[in-house]
């Protein structure tokens, strides 16, 4: 295992991309909320300040447009695992074109990149939890079989399974990586049910950080040179119950990060980059 996951979580880029005017009212939702914009805006300036500023990742910033008021949530636009990048044909049609900037920033770091073109498939980023070991693909309205057959083609070193979303956009609305082989998961009982199928597909037997909160356990984990295991998770403020059982990692740097805003059009914390480590030689 340590072989497998030596390299988990260490980054030296990220992809963003800010927040349109359009989001407030054009982003898809699965529920009806009213989006405060400058809240939104805010809070996602602060996601990219820990990135880039208090993190040292650098940046490559996409930019904003207002025709697609989606576009923040750049994971859903590309998985990126070592030198290889897969876009997708994103789930949602309205969302299709947000992959044009991402796959023209991702040449440019010189990485691989393979599109889905089959018209069959569909896949969204936040639909693909990577484990380090192996990855999990969420079955949903967003992402198909076949997308993720054309994923487990791309990444042959990796075993690939899928799992049905049975509450919630994605996958990653219910769970993320907390560290090499910590799953953090919420409470519900579609989000444990979730854990249980992933737990049965793998031949791995990985930790479990359970949060009461289903939105709280999207975290986004980082193991960074200087920094060591650094983990963006939900403020005490958001889900104060969840907080508390963050704060139980002793061997983290803690960063709580504000996604009131986002939270309301199905972002969460992993939506809002992808993380990429370029290594010297690509
Ligand atoms: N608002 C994020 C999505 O529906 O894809």
């Amino acid at each position: 295992m340590a072989g497998l996951m030596a390299g988990f979580g260490h980054y030296t880029h990220a992809v963003v991309r800010g927040v349109p005017a359009s989001l407030a009212k054009g982003a898809l939702r699965t529920v009806h909320a009213e989006v405060d914009l400058a809240k939104a805006q805010k809070e996602h300036e602060a996601y990219v300040e820990i990135l880039g500023t208090r993190l040292g990742l650098e940046l490559i910033v996409l930019p904003v447009d207002e025709s697609l008021p989606d576009c923040v949530f750049v994971e859903d636009a590309a998985v990126v695992c070592g030198d290889t990048a897969l876009i997708p044909r994103m789930g949602a049609e309205s969302r299709r074109r947000e992959a044009e900037h991402m796959k023209a920033a991702l040449k440019d770091l010189n990485l691989n990149i393979v599109e889905m073109t089959d018209e069959t498939a569909i896949l969204d980023g936040g639909d693909v939890l990577f484990t380090g070991r192996e990855f999990f693909v969420g079955l949903s309205k967003r992402t198909n079989q076949r997308g993720a057959e054309i994923l487990a083609d791309t990444f042959k070193d990796y075993a690939v399974s899928t799992v049905p979303v049975v509450e919630g956009l994605h996958l990653k609305t219910i769970c993320s990586m907390g560290g090499p082989g910590l799953i953090v998961i919420g409470s519900s009982e579609p989000a444990q049910k979730t854990l249980k199928i992933m737990q049965q597909m793998s031949d791995h037997r990985y930790d479990k950080l359970t949060v009461p909160d289903d939105y709280a356990a999207n975290c986004v984990y980082m193991n960074l040179p200087n920094k060591g295991p650094v983990l963006l998770h939900a403020t005490a403020e958001q889900y104060p119950e969840s907080a508390k059982v963050f704060e139980k990692l002793k061997d983290h740097m803690l960063i709580p990060v504000c996604n009131k805003e986002k939270v309301k059009v199905d972002g969460a914390l992993t939506c809002c980059s992808v993380l990429i480590n370029k290594k010297a030689d690509i």
